[in-house]
């Protein structure tokens, strides 16, 4: 996501407060709770730092953790010399740069894979510099902006060389798709409004590509001439809502009177995945594509739907076609006809969802699954899967100040859904079973370093037990839809910890931790002071308000707060409503100063803005964890770091897991072009090929070679990028 089309990332370098006091609070009530008062603490965390320990020198370092001084481990019973080895990373970092290039460590490889406008079937022409695009071409061409993905395999025994790439198109570069052209038009007065056809192919450039990718012999990778699964969800694709919302008056349009379907998915940022094997798709940035003039709700303010405009003018291509459907008019949510089945009030109301895609057919509709709340969406990651235990996926909200969520399934898991590769049946009926009823909390985190999941259900007492939620946001009784419609206020009267920016998370499967990335937050304040809040709201409790600025706490606690951390919990039980957190790194660039870095981080991995992240389990206990960036700093472009969390843990008085005596286990894996974002990320089962995203680059890629240096400026296109050790090895290690 650049700053281009985001507000939430207007820098403030103002000093920082040195150590402040909300986070010298924060290191000393752990340490009480861990050094005798926190024996639940100390179980839950006995998870970290324990894997094959017994030749690992930071065991010790913080023995109220891992409990595992006798040299047994606690969790397994087993000897620490019967554990298998500590995995270490096995590169050198790289340097940071400001090039128009990917850089990887020596004895690496990185590929240009399916960038922007890549045919995905044999109907649209080769990409060049001129190629003017239509509609048509880009609805047969890989989208832009690449972000999220996750790979679907075909077979056991090729998910490693040859698998279907589902892969999120967040938003445009408008000067990269109307280059040939001089830029888009229709955008100044007296022109009348966008040409329907550059509205198309900009919808159309947005949303999601379905695309097969393989291997060959030589270690290249390229689409696979298999073009069966291949296509595109655009922000026009017709999907079927699910969940509370689904069939209520909140999601009536003139385009679905009954409030079952809606048209097209937008600015879909991070990613997710189902056990069943479906797609999650996740919708963040989407208020800005509506307009709402009058008829406004609380929910239209608090998500921020603007009125006046929109980001891309898509309405105002209404002028000058005849819309059916209200195929542009649509996104002008103005109230114009007596009743909301004559007009589009509620289309924005249809978005702001996890949306579930069947990657292996072609032919099913995408499911927008309401149940997991109504917001700025950045991804959606399942918990730790446990038979007989709810299904739990966890998720954030992408803005100064909000939150972080979790949705329990009320539908246990069932070891027969899990995904069959290969196999041929209804997914999505799978999904139904998991993803439309359950309960949906917001995290509270406490300053001792435990945390609450405020459920957001009607019958909920709010914070100070005064009323229901219902109530409290003038609802029926029982009316979770209108709930889920106003999940943020929701999460307000609940009092949810405004956090800063919440962007990925990811789970390690065996201790089922969850990591989470805050990216930054420029709203952040000093100790002493008090919230304010937008709308001109005096409280949070006011409907249509939220916070726009928020001093610091414990999770959340250095002011002006430029460079992000990343934050870890852990939960006695998948639908467990209590957990434990901890500090993982705060992220710090030289630039920042030396009061600011608390993870005492240098040069091989000073970094600022973590965004994307993934946990790459490894077996036995072990995983690497991957963290992106989204900044781009003086210091170097963004990047992608490695860490294994099993070889850190924090001593006594570290403010994070990362500190002074661990840091060099911190490493930069890779650094992006200029102007880029690195973001989505996996590997291959077998690990031999790690895919990255390089979106929003100002001038790459020059070639199939992503470590080229561009020559002379070109038609920028992000990509995916496919970093491979030469020796066919697995990376990292
Ligand atoms: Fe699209 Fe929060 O990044
Ligand atoms: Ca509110
Ligand atoms: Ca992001």
């Amino acid at each position: 996501m650049s700053s281009e089309i985001e507000d939430h990332r207007l820098f403030n370098d103002s000093e920082n407060e040195p150590f402040s006091t909300v986070l010298e609070r924060r290191v000393s009530r752990r340490n009480i709770m861990r050094g005798g008062l926190g024996a639940a603490a100390a179980t839950m965390f006995a998870g970290f730092g324990v894997s094959g320990c017994s030749d690992d020198e930071n065991v010790g370092t913080d023995s109220g953790d891992n409990g595992n001084a006798g040299g047994t481990n606690p969790d397994t019973g087993m000897d620490d010399d019967d554990m298998a080895a500590a995995m270490a990373l096995a590169f050198r970092a790289v340097a940071g740069q400001n090039g128009d290039r990917v850089s990887v460590p020596d004895g690496y490889s990185a590929q240009v894979l399916i960038p922007w406008g890549t045919p995905i079937n044999a109907s649209a022409p080769e990409f060049s510099p001129e190629l003017a695009y239509t509609p048509n071409i880009q609805a047969n061409t890989v989208g832009m902006n690449h972000d999220g993905m996750h790979n679907f395999a075909l077979a056991e025994d090729t998910a490693s060389s040859d698998f279907i790439l589902a892969l999120n198109n967040e938003y445009i570069d408008q000067g990269a798709l109307w280059a040939p052209q001089g830029g888009p038009s229709g955008l100044e007065d007296g022109e009348g409004g966008r040409p329907p056809a550059e509205a198309r192919t900009e919808i159309n450039a947005h949303g999601v590509t379905i695309m097969r990718v393989a291997r060959d012999d030589n270690g290249q990778w390229a689409p696979a001439g298999d073009t069966r699964y291949n296509r595109r969800v655009t922000s026009a694709t017709p999907c079927k809502l699910a969940g509370p919302v689904a069939g209520s008056a909140y999601a009536v349009t003139a385009y679905s009177n009954d409030g079952n379907t809606t048209r097209g998915t937008n600015n879909n940022c991070a990613n997710g995945y189902t056990p069943w094997g479906t797609y999650l798709t996740c919708e963040e940035n989407w208020p800005a594509v509506f307009r709402k003039d009058a008829g406004r709700e609380a929910d239209d303010d608090r998500l921020g739907i603007l009125t006046g405009g929109t980001r891309y003018g898509w309405e105002t291509a209404a002028n000058l076609t005849d819309d059916t459907d209200g195929e542009f008019s649509r996104f002008d949510a103005t109230p114009r006809a007596e009743t909301a089945a004559g007009d589009y009030r509620n289309e924005p109301r249809t978005f702001g969802y996890i949306v579930e895609i069947d990657p292996y057919t072609r032919e099913s509709r995408p499911v927008k699954r309401t149940a997991l709340g109504r917001f700025r969406h950045e991804g959606c990651w399942p918990g730790k899967l446990v038979a007989g235990q709810p299904v739990v996926f966890y998720s954030g909200h992408d803005s100064r100040n909000e939150y972080i969520y979790k949705f329990v399934s009320d539908t246990p898991w069932d070891p027969t859904d899990a995904h069959m590769i290969g196999g041929n049946y209804d997914r999505l009926a799978i999904g139904d079973k998991y993803m439309d009823s359950g309960t949906l909390y917001a995290a509270r985190f406490n300053a001792d370093g435990t945390g609450e999941w405020l459920p957001l259900t009607p019958d909920a007492r709010v914070a100070d037990a005064s009323q229901t939620l219902a109530s409290a946001l003038n609802l029926a009784a029982d009316d979770l839809a209108g709930v889920i419609i106003n999940t943020c206020d929701a999460a307000d009267w609940m009092g949810a910890t405004p956090m800063d920016r919440p962007e990925w998370g990811t789970v390690d499967p065996d201790s089922g931790a969850v990591y989470m990335t805050l990216t930054n937050n420029a709203d952040r304040t000093q100790d002493d002071t008090q919230a304010t809040f937008t709308e001109g709201g005096d409280a949070i409790t006011d409907n249509g308000v939220g916070y726009a600025t928020a001093p610091v706490n414990a999770a959340n606690p250095r002011a002006d707060n430029s460079n992000g951390q990343v934050i870890r919990w852990v939960e006695p039980a998948a639908g467990a409503t209590t957990f434990e957190w901890d500090i993982f790194v705060f992220d710090s660039i030289p630039q920042s100063g030396a009061d600011d870095n608390l993870s005492n981080l240098g040069a091989d991995n000073y970094f600022s803005s973590c965004d994307g992240l993934w946990y790459d389990d490894r077996g036995d206990g072990q995983g690497i964890l991957w963290i992106e960036t989204d900044s781009g700093s003086e210091y170097t472009n963004d990047q992608v770091l490695a860490v294994i969390p099993q070889n850190v843990s924090a001593g006594a008085n570290d403010p994070s897991v990362i500190n002074s005596a661990n840091q060099t286990e911190l490493k930069r894996f890779a650094v992006g072009p200029n102007g880029c974002e690195v973001t989505g990320i996996f590997a291959t089962p077998d690990k031999s090929a790690l895919f990255i995203n390089i979106q929003h680059p100002a001038n790459w890629p020059a070639g199939t070679d992503a470590t080229r240096d561009t020559q002379g400026q070109i038609r920028p296109r992000a990509s995916t990028v496919v970093i491979q050790k030469t020796d066919g090895g697995p990376v990292a290690v």
